[in-house]
């Protein structure tokens, strides 16, 4: 007879905290439009329905990262600007390729009928325009101008919108560069004049510096 099993109590092992992964969130569909092939570039996003001037179409999704990161992900330097990459402030930027939703097709115009605002952390594409059914929804990227950049560089934030407000460029361009850029875009490499002590148009009269010398906030720069 072997011997009754003495039944040994294990004492209670905590076992470390697993740190949970975080949940994925499916992000909600927009009754407002949906994705297909576009004449600008790639898939773009299309009204389903009539949409309002002022109305919040979707609020744009993507995993939020540092710039440092962005840069670590993504090199300018391939042979085609393609991003989906979303600046939210100075430390974030959010990256649709990883939990983006839909919002991240819609593509660039500068003409556009929407335009996207950050509200409490949240980047919101709104309508400018009332929108008809089957139209493309598109707002104005208006990348940062960089004074580093090259006519290669502006060439290569060609944009393909098509209206007849195209810039030539992606990029926001001040008003004092839009001549030179133009002709960069027209495969003439002029150099970039200087840029102009603020508040001072540039051909402005000697009268006319004085008075905007003894403005107190200098005019504000259009887009
Ligand atoms: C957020 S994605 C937009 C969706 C993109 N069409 C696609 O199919 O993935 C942004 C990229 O689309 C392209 N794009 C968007 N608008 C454009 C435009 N007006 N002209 C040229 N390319 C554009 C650029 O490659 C840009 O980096
Ligand atoms: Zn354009």
């Amino acid at each position: 007879m072997s011997p009754a099993k003495k039944s040994v109590k294990t004492p209670a092992v905590k076992t470390p905290a697993v740190p949970k992964a975080p949940k994925r969130v499916k992000p909600p569909k927009s009754p407002y439009y949906e994705v297909r092939r576009s004449k600008i570039q790639g898939r773009g996003a299309f009204a389903l329905l009539p949409i309002r001037k002022g109305k919040k179409i979707d609020e744009y999704w993507g995993q939020p990262i540092t710039h440092e990161e962005a840069d670590r992900r993504y090199d300018d330097n391939e042979g085609r600007h393609h991003t989906f990459l979303f600046v939210l402030d100075d430390d974030t930027v959010l990256d649709a390729r990883y939990g983006g939703n839909d919002a991240r097709f819609i593509n660039h115009s500068c003409d556009p009928n929407c335009e996207t605002e950050i509200e409490d952390g949240h980047i919101w594409i709104k309508a400018i325009k009332a929108i008809t059914p089957e139209t493309e929804l598109a707002y104005d990227y208006r990348f940062e101008w960089q004074d580093e950049y090259e006519p290669e560089d502006v060439r290569y934030y060609a944009c393909r919108c098509g209206t007849a407000k195209c810039r030539g460029t992606i990029l926001r361009i001040p008003v004092y560069l839009r001549p030179t850029i133009k002709q960069w875009l027209a495969g003439n490499d002029v150099p970039l004049p200087k840029k102009p002590k603020k508040g001072v148009k540039p051909g402005a009269k000697k009268a006319s510096l004085k008075k905007a010398a003894s403005k107190k906030a200098p005019a504000k720069q259009p887009r």
